[in-house]
């Protein structure tokens, strides 16, 4: 059987440590993002879980691309793949969101589960969160709230985000119907 293979839009930053924990589970990663670094930050993130770094790291594929440039993006992650991505996580500002998701679309399998990540800011407040991009595609919808700390609160941190973004993958791998999860405290739009 061949590799199964994640697309991870956005997954070098605050999502390193859902990335890492893919690879450790067997997945060949492909990681498009501008400054390509994944192995520094994989390695912080296993750190920061407790865990050694893993021997499937090398497994991980960055590629140089911006979501500013959807088409180029996208034949540059095709370049890489024997086959048809699998799972997309998608971590990408939403003013690229649609471009990007739609240019990296005909690299997925048929029926491949998509995970998007959004964070509570004020537009998702004003207007709601946005539809689900690709048809076809099982979508769950991640959204990035805030925690309690002291008399104030703060952002997720990176592990607290990258586990909450792991558990809607494994809803989605797991053919769970679509559906939207809070990570932290959500402001009700
Ligand atoms: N609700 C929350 O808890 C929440 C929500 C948002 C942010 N934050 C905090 O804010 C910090 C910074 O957030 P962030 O939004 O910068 O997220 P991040 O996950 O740290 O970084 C963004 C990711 O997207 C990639 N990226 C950004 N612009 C791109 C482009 N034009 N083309 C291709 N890839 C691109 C980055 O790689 P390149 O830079 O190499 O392109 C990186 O992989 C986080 O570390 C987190 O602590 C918290």
């Amino acid at each position: 059987m061949s590799d199964r293979i994640a697309l991870v839009l956005g997954g070098t930053g605050m999502l390193a440590g859902c990335a890492s924990a893919l690879l450790a589970d067997g997945w060949k990663v492909v990681l498009p993002s501008r400054r390509p670094r994944f192995g520094l930050a994989a390695r912080a993130a296993v750190v920061a879980a407790g865990h050694r770094p893993t021997a499937a790291e090398p497994r991980a594929r960055e590629i140089a691309a911006d979501w500013a440039r959807p088409a180029e993006l996208a034949e540059r992650v095709r370049t890489t793949l024997d086959h048809p991505a699998d799972l997309l996580v998608a971590w990408v500002h939403s003013t690229y969101r649609e471009s990007v998701l739609k240019a990296v679309a005909p690299l997925l399998a048929p029926h491949a589960p998509v995970v998007e990540v959004h964070d509570s800011g004020a537009a998702h407040r004003v207007h709601g969160l946005p539809e689900p991009i690709l048809d076809g595609h099982p979508t769950q919808q991640v959204v990035l709230g805030h925690v309690k700390h002291g008399s104030g609160r703060r952002w997720l941190s990176h592990r607290e985000t990258s586990d909450g973004v792991l558990a809607a993958v494994h809803r989605a791998l797991e053919g769970k119907p679509p559906s939207t999860h809070h990570v932290g405290d959500v402001d009700v739009w």
